[in-house]
């Protein structure tokens, strides 16, 4: 679907493929697509500011993918069945896919996957706060699925509409796949429910830690998000942080009832009159602390994936080594 023929040479600037920045009749033309409510392609002009907060959000989505295999990837070894262990390797493998994609996207609007790569493993770009959080016990890979998979689903299907063809293309495979994330999370927590008191506790403890950084993980609330307003007029965003929110507490509350278990929060309750569920406050300083490396895991995630890098170093060098016989073969034969 993508090609890696942007890729530019390490450090090279972003800048417009075009060259040329804010010309009049070219931004007239960007701004009826957007008033249209149409599509840009990675060979259509566009302004600077468009690109950037694209690969700003393209390349932090796909970072939170590829960290994002780190907490469940822990416990492949320690799933309680064949059946289990096959459906997490399955998911896993599904995050780090999406990762792909996800770069592939961002590589359209003239940035290198070494540059973005580089720039998470610096501490310069930022992730999915969520995946800073340990995973206890074997109920976290099911709460993981039922409440960070689902709220990755609300987040993620206004995006398969986002302005930007390749963004917006490739969240429509991801959010077929995340789908399948959600439900086997919830019935693996519903297979626990139906268990011993010690499962059910497991799993009411995992709900318990996991609630309000899921809740958290929609980001800052709107008063206080500076990207929103550009990112919703420019067809990036298409439903603010705050209103997702709200849909996936209204959602995931009848989903608790049916599993059997509370959510750890004394002022969730039914708003008559607004016809949804009103909820407690939000920590926003342990987000913050979190988004800002400071959370309980992130030395620990960005460690590993450090290591994991400089460690397929030999699978990088091999594929290149490979690619230039082919390319020296394809130039003997041609000559
Ligand atoms: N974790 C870390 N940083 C966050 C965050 C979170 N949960 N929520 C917001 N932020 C950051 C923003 O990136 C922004 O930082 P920046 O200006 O330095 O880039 C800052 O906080 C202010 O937030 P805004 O609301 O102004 O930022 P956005 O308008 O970009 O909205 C967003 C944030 C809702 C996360 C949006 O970028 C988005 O929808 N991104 C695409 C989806 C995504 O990245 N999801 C991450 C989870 S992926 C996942 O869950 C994988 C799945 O397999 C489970």
């Amino acid at each position: 679907m993508y090609t890696q023929a942007l890729d530019l040479p390490e450090n090279a600037p972003v800048k417009a493929v075009s060259g040329v920045i804010d010309d009049p009749a070219r931004l007239a033309r960007f701004d009826k697509t957007m008033e249209d409510d149409g599509r840009i392609e990675p060979q259509d002009w566009m302004p600077e500011a468009y690109r950037k907060t694209l690969v700003r959000q393209i390349s932090q989505h796909a970072h939170s993918e590829i960290v994002g295999m780190l907490p469940e990837g822990n416990w492949i070894s320690r799933a309680p069945s064949l059946k289990r262990k096959a459906i997490l390797l399955a998911k896993v493998q599904d995050e780090g896919g999406h990762g792909l994609y996800l770069y592939s996207a961002a590589e359209t609007l003239g940035t290198s996957r070494d540059q973005m790569v580089d720039a998470l493993h610096s501490g310069r770009a930022k992730y999915s706060s969520i995946f800073n959080y340990p995973t206890l016990t074997w109920a976290d890979v099911g709460v993981i699925g039922w409440l960070v998979d689902g709220a990755a689903i609300m987040n993620q299907i206004p995006l398969c509409r986002c302005s930007y063809g390749p963004y917006a293309r490739a969240m429509i495979r991801i959010c077929k796949e995340e789908s399948f994330h959600q439900r086997q999370g919830y019935e693996n927590l519903l297979t626990m429910m139906r268990g011993t008191p010690a499962q059910q506790a497991m799993v009411q403890d995992a709900v318990n830690r996991w609630w309000w950084p899921v809740l958290a993980m929609f980001g800052p609330p709107d008063a206080d998000s500076p990207n929103s307003a550009q990112g919703i007029r420019w067809g990036i965003k298409r439903i603010s942080n705050d209103e997702l929110r709200q849909r996936f507490v209204d959602a995931t509350v009848p989903q608790a009832q049916v599993l059997g278990v509370s959510l750890p929060d004394p002022d969730l309750r039914w708003n008559e009159e607004h016809q949804q569920h009103n909820y407690g406050a939000i920590d926003w300083d342990e987000f913050w602390a979190t988004v800002n490396g400071n959370g309980p895991c992130n030395k620990e995630r960005l460690a590993t994936r450090v290591k994991a890098h400089a460690q397929g170093q030999w699978v990088r060098d091999a594929a290149l080594a490979h690619a230039e016989k082919q390319r020296q073969r394809a130039m003997k034969e041609a000559a």
